[in-house]
This record gives structure tokens, C-alpha cells and sequence, in this order.
């Protein structure tokens, strides 16, 4: 396993990563990748710590995969569900985090539909002194970083298998399609490809992407010194997909949030197919090598078409669930101080 100069406490926001801390984690991740192939799946890592997962809010691959993560490193695990919880009798969010660092807690694992959450949980964690670590697992519409650093595992991995890293995506064009408004996964999205060199073109309907989209992590705001001192993100905003798609290296589709109809920011689903759904024909307009991610879950037929969704050589949803397991033991690792 390599050794790594890896410093940081909390994994919250990709803001403020710097190429480097993307290698590090790339380059873990292809470690346990490597490992999650042998006949004997578990490493003592992380033996005698206790990771909790903090799920506020439904979640089929993230919090699966982070318990899997947990356990191939040998971890002890515990899992939180507000419907059978406390919670339900009126406790506090910090009370339950508190509840769960009584119990032995070293690292927890949080997801919420407000953003900010595990920053709280961090910060308090933080001012009681304990040691205690909190990975973002999706935070409202704010950061979904595991997800962005899967992401990337997967281009890069697929860019080249044995050494994934970030210098590879220099130069590529990589779309990513939907409600870019709402998604903490475009956001964390945009710092990684960015931060890697890419070339990231958003597309969407103007109600659910705002022009300003074009200035988001231009100032690296979070940062004490700027992640990219001498590279100028590169981010195209698009209200229509064909410019998006032209020439593209990878298409990231998003979940069509289908709660936020009610609010009429789209007319109907059959329109929002019709003018942003990734079909066949349109992947026409993309470079011949083109792939296809989606964080899911995904909507049939509305933000991609089934038959795509389900093309060994196009798609690499599949992909994407399976490396979520390694990235999230990468990241329990180098948090978690794993020997
Ligand atoms: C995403 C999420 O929950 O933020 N999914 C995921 O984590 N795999 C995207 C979504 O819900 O649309």
C-alpha cells in the first residue's frame, strides 16, 4: 500500500482538493481494487475501529457500499435508519451523532437532505475533541464526494487500468446532462474533472441550470491556497444538449428529480426526454469511444434510454456501483489512519 502524506481529518467537500489528494485516492482505490479480486476479500485494516452510518435519507449504493468498504477493511459496523430511531421520538441530530461516539464511534458516515449536516456533525465532533472522522455521503443539493471520486475512479481506471490519474483527463470533454440545480453529484462532479484538467459542459433546461454555473468554482472559495494555482477551470454552461455532446469523451446523466415537478420547473417528463434524453442517435454527435455514467438511480427511459443503460460497451453504470466499494475503502483507509 502506498504511503501517503494524506492530512486530511473530515472528507466534506471536493473544494478544496488538490490534484494530488485525487492521485492519492485513485491510486489507494486501485490498490483495494486489486484486492476486492483475490478469493480472501478482507484486509485487517481497520480492525477494532467502529464506522456508523448516519442515513437520514433513503439510499440503495451509498450506503451499501460504504458498509461493505467498512467491512472488507475489517471495521465494525453500525447503521443508522431514521424511520427506526430516536429520531422519531424528537432527538436531536447531534444528540444521535453524540449517542454513537458514546458507543465508540472513529469514523461516521453521513448522509442528510440538508446541506451542511455533516459539517455540523464535524464541527462538534471537532469541539469536543475527539477523533472522531465524518465522510459526506450527500449532503442536500450541496456535495456528494464519494460519488465524484468513483466517478473519477472509473474514467481514469478505464483511461488506464493498471495507473489510474488525474493528469489523464487533461483535454477531455465530458458532459453532464440534467438537473444540474438540484445535484449535489454535478457539484462535487465539477470540482473533481475541473481540478483533473477536464473539459466539463453542462446541459440542461434553463429552470433547472442557472447561467451563473458557468462561475461555480471559479474562485475555489472553501481553499486557504487555491487548488488549481495555475490552471483555469473550464466549465460551459448549455440549455440546449446537442452543443454539449459534440465530440464528448464521457455523458454524465443525472436523476431527473421527479419531486421537483410539482414546483413546474419542467412542463413534462415526455419533453424533458425528448429535448435532453441520451439515445443512441444523439451519442452520434460524441467521439466513437464514447461511455456513458449515471450515480443513479436512474428514471427508464426518461433521462437515458433503457436499452443504453443496459449496452455493455457504452454503459458504465455497472462499473460505477462496483468501484464505489474500493473508492469508499480508499477513503475509510486514509481517513481512518489504515495500516
Ligand atoms: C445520488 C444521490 O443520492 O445523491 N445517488 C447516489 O448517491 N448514487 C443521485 C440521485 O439521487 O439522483
Amino acid at each position: 500500500m502506498l504511503t501517503t502524506a494524506w492530512t486530511r481529518r473530515h472528507v466534506i467537500s471536493l473544494a478544496d482538493f488538490f490534484p494530488e489528494d485525487y492521485d492519492t485516492v485513485l491510486q489507494t482505490a486501485a490498490s483495494f481494487s486489486e484486492v476486492l479480486t483475490r478469493r480472501n476479500k478482507k484486509v485487517p485494516t481497520l480492525q477494532g475501529q467502529v464506522v456508523t452510518n448516519l442515513f437520514f435519507e433513503p439510499s440503495t449504493r451509498t450506503r451499501n457500499s460504504f458498509e461493505l468498504a467498512a467491512k472488507r477493511l475489517s471495521a465494525d459496523t453500525l447503521n443508522f435508519a431514521p424511520g427506526s430511531s430516536s429520531l422519531a421520538k424528537g432527538e436531536t441530530i447531534l444528540d444521535t451523532a453524540k449517542a454513537y461516539l458514546a458507543m465508540g464511534t472513529d469514523i461516521m458516515v453521513i448522509r442528510h437532505q440538508e446541506s451542511g449536516v455533516p459539517q455540523a456533525i464535524a464541527n462538534e465532533m471537532d469541539r469536543l475533541g475527539t477523533n472522531v472522522r465524518v465522510l459526506n455521503a450527500g449532503d442536500g443539493q450541496h456535495e456528494h464526494p464519494s460519488q465524484a471520486l468513483l466517478d473519477l475512479y472509473t474514467i481514469c481506471s478505464l483511461l488506464d487500468p493498471p495507473n489510474p490519474r488525474v493528469e489523464l483527463l487533461r483535454g477531455q470533454k465530458i458532459a453532464i446532462v440534467g438537473d444540474i440545480l438540484h445535484s449535489r453529484v454535478a457539484r462535487s462532479n465539477i470540482w473533481s474533472l475541473t481540478a483533473a484538467g477536464a473539459e466539463v459542459h453542462l446541459a440542461g433546461p434553463p429552470t433547472l441550470l442557472p447561467r451563473e454555473f458557468a462561475d461555480y468554482a471559479q474562485a475555489d472559495v472553501n481553499a486557504s491556497r487555491s487548488a488549481m494555482p495555475e490552471l483555469e477551470r473550464q466549465i460551459f454552461v448549455h440549455w440546449q444538449l446537442e452543443p454539449a455532446l459534440e465530440n464528448a469523451d464521457f455523458v454524465m446523466t443525472l436523476r431527473l428529480q421527479k419531486e421537483r415537478m410539482a414546483q413546474h420547473l419542467l412542463p413534462s417528463l415526455r419533453e424533458y426526454h425528448q429535448r435532453f434524453g441520451i439515445t443512441r442517435d444523439r451519442l452520434k454527435l460524441c467521439k466513437p469511444h464514447v461511455k456513458v455514467l449515471h450515480p443513479g438511480p436512474v428514471n427508464r427511459g426518461v433521462e437515458l434510454n433503457s436499452d443504453l443503460m443496459d449496452d455493455p460497451v457504452l454503459s458504465l453504470i455497472p462499473q460505477q456501483v462496483s468501484n464505489g466499494v474500493a473508492v469508499r475503502m480508499a477513503l475509510l483507509y486514509l481517513i481512518g489512519g489504515g495500516r
